[in-house]
């Protein structure tokens, strides 16, 4: 009796449980352990030979994970070309020439196609491994990826266009566009400070830095106009912190000082509800190391395709 009854509370509960964490259940970090041993070994050496090259890569290689996940799950759909077919998110707006790391993502799938002598491990899997590697080589925490993600045979730019958080919203937009995906305040805070690495171009923060308000510190502006004036430079580079290859807390240390690169940035301490999260992550290393870590998980666990839907793409820029 107890047991029947238990069976339809675990049916009531597979009903009306929340899609994302019933598919998310069924992902797993051992997954490619008896299918290929060698693949999560084999992603980690790809991915520290390019950012040994090159230190910026690894802050690339997370960005795409997040691109890819915010766009129908985490199905590698950003991978995708452009076809007859395929509208590819690559060419949407918050994407085009901006992402990068498509070459390295290209060589890591030949590499462990090779080692596992056949086409298992996913396009989508592979970003979620090379974001965990990067964070790690650039000195952050270190987690264990769920796997058993599948390749989408779709690609979506529309969806890139508006479900990719732009760098000119405010709080309560970027409130709502990470609910959207099922993330919190929290899960917003913790994953902005992945802009403890990396770069942005000149175009995607002159507004904040030509126009005097009282959220941006005076000298901090200056500094940042010298190398992007108000007419032209769009493309130029400036550091998301002080130090772009170090994964600390500097991100948040600035947002403190109003000195947040990004409008988005700032948005995240402007005397509202995350204000504390900032103050905590900024005080307490540890702490925002664990929720980045936390985070990180529940963001690669948006929508994945698993069992018989999607497919593993034989190239990662191409349906089979
Ligand atoms: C909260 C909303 C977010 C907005 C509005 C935003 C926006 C941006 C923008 C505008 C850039 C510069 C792009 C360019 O110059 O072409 C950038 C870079 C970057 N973003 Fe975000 N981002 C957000 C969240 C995230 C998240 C959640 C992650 C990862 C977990 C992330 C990781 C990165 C990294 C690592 C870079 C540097 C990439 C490189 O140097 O190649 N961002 N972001
Ligand atoms: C992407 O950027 C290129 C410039 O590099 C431009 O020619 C092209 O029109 C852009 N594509 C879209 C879809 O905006
Ligand atoms: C693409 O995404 C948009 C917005 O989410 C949606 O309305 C549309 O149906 C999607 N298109 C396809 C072909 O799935
Ligand atoms: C992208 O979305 C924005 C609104 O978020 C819209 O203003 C813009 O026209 C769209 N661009 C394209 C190319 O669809
Ligand atoms: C800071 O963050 C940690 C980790 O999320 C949490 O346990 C702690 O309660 C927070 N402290 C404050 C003062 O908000």
């Amino acid at each position: 009796m107890a047991s029947i009854s238990f069976m339809y509370y675990l049916l009531a509960l597979a009903m009306f449980s929340d899609v994302t964490l019933a598919f998310s259940s069924r992902l797993s970090p051992s997954y490619y352990d008896d299918v290929c041993p060698e693949a999560l070994r084999t992603i980690k050496r790809v991915v520290e030979d390019a950012v040994n090259q090159e230190r910026r890569m690894g802050a690339s290689l997370l960005r795409l994970h997040f691109h890819d996940c915010f766009v129908q799950g985490c199905d590698g759909s950003i991978l995708l070309d452009e076809t007859s077919t395929i509208e590819s998110e690559k060419n949407a707006a918050p994407n085009n020439n901006s992402v990068r790391g498509f070459e390295v993502i290209d060589k890591i799938k030949s590499e462990v196609d090779k080692v596992c002598g056949r086409h298992v491990v996913s396009c989508a899997d592979i970003l979620a491994v090379a974001a965990r590697d990067s964070v790690v080589l650039l000195g952050g925490p270190t987690w264990k990826v769920r796997l058993g993600r599948r390749d989408s045979t779709t690609s979506n730019k529309t969806e890139a266009n508006t479900s990719i958080p732009s760098p000119f919203m405010d709080l309560p937009t970027l409130l709502n566009n990470f609910k959207n995906q099922g993330l919190n305040a929290k899960d917003l805070v913790v994953l902005s400070g992945a802009h403890t690495l990396g770069f942005s171009q000149c175009l995607l923060f002159k507004d904040r830095i030509h126009t005097q308000t009282d959220d941006i510190d005076a000298s901090f502006a200056s500094r940042r106009r010298m190398n992007c004036p108000r007419e032209g430079g769009d493309t130029n580079l400036a550091t998301l912190d002080q130090t772009p290859s170090h994964f600390d807390t500097q991100y948040f240390d600035n947002l403190l000082l109003k000195k947040g690169l990004l409008k988005s940035d700032q948005a995240l301490f402007s005397g509202d509800e995350t204000n504390d999260l900032v103050q905590n992550y900024s005080a307490n290393y540890g702490n925002f190391w664990k929720d980045f870590r936390g985070s990180m998980i529940k963001m690669g666990n948006i929508k994945p395709l698993t069992g018989e839907r999607g497919q593993i793409r034989s190239n990662c820029r191409k349906v089979n």
